[in-house]
């Protein structure tokens, strides 16, 4: 099977696991149709699809990481609610729907962020598919990833950014933490599953830190070039809101080139691993990034 169509087979595994799994039965039946309308229904489910290729990658059944997988999804879908309010992107649509705090008001978007993110740990630590202490390091992994170490510290120099012209490496710092750092857990997670070596480890979270770096290159080329309905959420916006990008830094011809370097460097990663129709898929998965229209 190529990536495109085990793309397609993870999304509608994970979503269907998201939504027999994730039980949504909380105390307030209002948070908890905030949470699955965010959580449910659309997305790419990349990150879901890298922490379970990694994991076939090195060597175990892909399901044996789906809790991981799960658990990914729900700290990205987080991030996004908590990226469109106001105070942060004030963007009105993400996955062609109105975002979450226009459907359900903005203390309802910011607390079901905050349970996504939550109870995805709950979501590791209750998963019998791995051993505890496999859970226990992948807990600590998406912490580390995702927290003030990780995707949320990205955020802020991402605000921090507006209106600014920062350097190369500051640029650098920014992405990597803001996506750079989901990828590359993705694959850390991936390989956690399938209790990899540690030289894989860290080969497989160099290729999600490179990807993630090519992807939000594509992410804001996307913001310039898309349209709304094809893309599915605002477009224009970072021009608008002065972003920090590679695109307003290098230009854009530039930065496309910047990307395909990144790509050709995240290939190499893959060197180390076994010939596999997972190295395969990865290999179509990088390319996907540096093509993708949505
Ligand atoms: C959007 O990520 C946020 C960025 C890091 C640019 P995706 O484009 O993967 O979002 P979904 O899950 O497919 O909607
Ligand atoms: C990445 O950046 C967002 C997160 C890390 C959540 P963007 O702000 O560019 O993402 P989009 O374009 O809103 O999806
Ligand atoms: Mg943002
Ligand atoms: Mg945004
Ligand atoms: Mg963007």
């Amino acid at each position: 099977m190529g990536f495109i169509d085990s793309l397609n087979q993870t999304a509608e595994y994970i979503e269907s696991y998201l939504h027999d799994n994730i039980s949504f039965k909380g105390s307030s039946r209002v948070l908890d149709e905030a949470m699955a309308y965010s959580l449910l229904g659309g997305g790419k489910r990349l990150r879901a699809y890298l922490v379970t290729e990694f994991c076939e990658l090195c060597g175990r059944i892909r399901s044996a990481s789906a809790d991981y997988a799960c658990a990914i999804e729900m700290i990205h879908a987080f991030s996004l609610i908590h990226d469109d309010l106001p105070a942060m992107d004030n963007d009105d649509m993400r996955r062609g729907k109105p975002s979450n705090h226009i459907a359900f008001g903005e203390a309802t978007a910011i607390l079901a962020g905050d349970s996504l993110a939550l109870d995805a740990f709950k979501t590791i630590c209750l998963s019998t598919n791995c051993s505890p202490e496999q859970n226990e390091k992948a807990v600590i992994a998406l912490s580390e990833y995702a927290g003030s170490g990780g995707m949320c510290a990205g955020q802020q120099y991402d605000i921090d950014g507006e209106g600014k012209k920062l350097t190369l490496d500051e640029l650098k710092r920014l992405v990597d933490l803001k996506t750079g750092a989901l990828f590359s857990c993705a694959c850390v997670l991936g390989c956690i599953a399938a209790s990899a070596s540690d030289e894989q480890t860290e080969a497989a979270k160099r290729f999600g830190l490179l990807t993630g770096r090519a992807f939000q290159i594509t992410d804001d080329l996307l913001d310039i070039h898309s349209t709304p309905e094809e893309l599915g959420k605002t477009v224009g916006k970072d021009i608008l809101q002065e972003k920090s990008t590679f695109a307003s830094l290098l230009g854009e011809r530039n930065a496309r080139e910047y990307a395909e370097q990144c790509i050709d460097e995240s290939l190499s990663c893959l060197s180390l691993f076994p010939d596999s129709e997972s190295k395969a898929r990865l290999a179509e998965f990088c390319r996907f990034i540096l093509e993708r229209k949505k």
